[in-house]
C-alpha cells in the first residue's frame, strides 16, 4: 500500500476518483431481498436496473488498517419497496462501520438480534453502526441517487447470509409521498 494516499468524491460522476475496487447489484443480483420476489424477478427479467454501485478503496486486509467505499443507490422501488443495499453483519462482531452521506436522502436500518432501529440520513450526516448490528442502506427519495461514504475495519469481513437466515424487522415504501417505515410480520 502507498504511504498515506487520499481519494477525491467526484460529485458530478458520483465516483470515488482513486477507487480500486467496483460492485454494482442490479435486480437480477437481489433474488429473496424484496418482499416482492415475484415482482422483483419480472421487472429482472424486463429491464435488469442496476439498483446500486460501490467504489471502493482497498486497504490491507488486517486489523488497523480501514477501508472505504462509496455507495451509491439509484432512485427507484419494487412494487412500492424503495431500493435498497442487500445488508449485511460483519463476520467480525467487534467491528463497527461509519458512514457520511454525501447526497440525497435515505435510511440506515439496524438490526440485532430482535432489535431494529432507523436514522434518517441527507447530506452532512454522519451516522454510527455498533458493533454488531446488521445494517442496511435505503434511498428514499423518489428521484435523485443517494450516495455514502463508509469507513470500516479491514478485518470486518461481510457476511451477507446472516440478513437472509435472519432478515430485516422493517421495510420501506413509498406511502403518501414520503415513506413508511413498516414492520415485518
Ligand atoms: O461497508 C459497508 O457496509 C458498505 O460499504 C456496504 O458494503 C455498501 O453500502 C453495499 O451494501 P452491501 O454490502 O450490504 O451490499
Ligand atoms: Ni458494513
Amino acid at each position: 500500500i502507498e504511504a498515506g494516499f487520499f481519494t477525491v468524491f467526484n460529485r458530478q460522476e458520483n465516483i470515488l476518483e482513486n477507487y480500486d475496487h467496483y460492485e454494482e447489484r442490479k435486480l437480477s443480483d437481489m433474488h429473496r431481498y424484496f418482499a416482492a420476489e415475484d415482482i422483483r424477478q419480472q421487472m429482472a427479467l424486463a429491464n435488469n436496473e442496476v439498483i446500486y454501485r460501490v467504489y471502493k478503496k482497498t486497504a490491507p486486509l488486517i486489523a488497523g488498517e480501514l477501508e472505504q467505499a462509496v455507495t451509491v443507490i439509484n432512485p427507484g422501488q419494487v412494487n412500492g419497496e424503495f431500493f435498497m443495499t442487500k445488508g449485511h453483519y460483519h463476520i467480525n462482531e467487534k467491528c463497527s462501520e461509519v458512514f457520511f452521506t454525501l447526497k440525497g436522502e435515505g435510511l440506515l436500518l439496524l438490526q440485532k438480534g430482535q432489535e431494529t432501529k432507523w436514522l434518517e440520513m441527507k447530506p452532512d450526516v454522519i451516522t454510527y453502526i455498533p458493533a454488531g448490528w446488521g445494517h442496511r442502506t435505503i434511498n428514499t427519495s423518489l428521484s435523485e441517487p443517494f450516495v455514502f461514504i463508509a469507513f470500516w475495519p479491514a478485518n470486518a469481513g461481510h457476511n451477507y447470509q446472516k440478513s437472509l437466515d435472519e432478515p430485516f424487522g422493517r421495510r420501506v415504501f413509498f406511502y403518501n409521498g414520503s415513506y413508511i417505515v413498516s414492520k415485518v410480520l
